[in-house]
């Protein structure tokens, strides 16, 4: 089992605790790459649209974006782990998932990431541990991920992992670890089952991308979506 995890941050604090508390039952079984931003991540966008309107690989930060793409591919399961900064994720993880706005569907989603398995952790002192959450979702949604599974904390008392209180601790990892066990259950060799609102954002991106091709043949997203059947019978949720 291959697992790919982005932290929003490179602290190795209440983030990265989490995060390890939610890995460490998986590291026996499974083959992990990580990514911190942002040192590991692509610069900001420039909104050059290169990626969007003609091809990915003509944008500044085409290597470190393509390496995370292949990482997010090739995975089994997909980790992402952020605080919650003024009640979002961090700019290093928005810089990231801006990068991946041409996998959205109305543009050209991968096939694979219909079948991918998610996890989402996010945590705060106070408030915003869910709307971090929904950042981070918004883009998986959209790339195709229909099981994603979302854990929120809310430290209430400190922001220092060794000051929070012990059994708030162990009550935080314990549901991680509890999530891992579950995870780590599933036959990866099946796909995930795309849900209905995943497919209904395909239909209707369907619908729009036939109106397109009549107008222009030639539009790439067009293109991509005739060239994977899509616009006739195949789904990329039975290929
Ligand atoms: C710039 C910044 C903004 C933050 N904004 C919020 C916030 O809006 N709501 C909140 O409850 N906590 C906020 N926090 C606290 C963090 O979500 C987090 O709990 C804390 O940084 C500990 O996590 P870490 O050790 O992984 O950095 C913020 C922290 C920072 C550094």
């Amino acid at each position: 089992m291959k697992i790919t995890v982005i932290v929003a941050t490179e602290k190795h604090g209440v983030t990265y605790q989490l995060k390890e508390a939610f890995l460490e039952p998986l590291r026996d079984s499974a083959e992990i790459t990580e990514f911190y931003l942002p040192k590991d991540g692509p610069g900001f966008c420039t909104g050059c649209t290169a990626c969007i309107r003609t091809d990915p690989a003509l944008c500044r930060d085409a290597a470190c974006v393509q390496k995370i793409e292949k990482a997010l591919l090739e995975a089994d399961l997909l980790v992402f782990a952020s605080p919650a900064y003024v009640f979002h994720t961090t700019g290093a993880m928005k810089a990231m998932l801006d990068h991946f706005a041409y996998r959205w569907m109305p543009h050209r989603p991968a096939k694979e990431m219909f079948g991918k398995r998610a996890v989402i952790i996010t945590q705060c002192l106070g408030a915003g541990d869910s709307s971090t959450a929904k950042d981070i979702k918004d883009s998986l949604s959209w790339w195709g991920i229909s099981d994603i599974r979302v854990r929120t904390f809310k430290l209430m008392s400190e922001v220092l992992w060794d000051r929070i209180p012990e059994d708030k601790r162990n009550k935080m990892t314990g549901k991680l670890r509890a999530l891992a066990a579950s995870m780590k259950r599933i036959d990866y060799s099946r796909p995930a089952h795309s849900k209905l609102p995943a497919k209904l954002k395909f239909h209707m991106v369907r619908m729009l991308q036939t109106s397109l091709g009549k107008q222009n043949p030639e539009y790439i997203d067009y293109k991509y979506w005739k060239a994977n059947g899509w616009i006739d019978n195949k789904r990329p949720w039975r290929q």
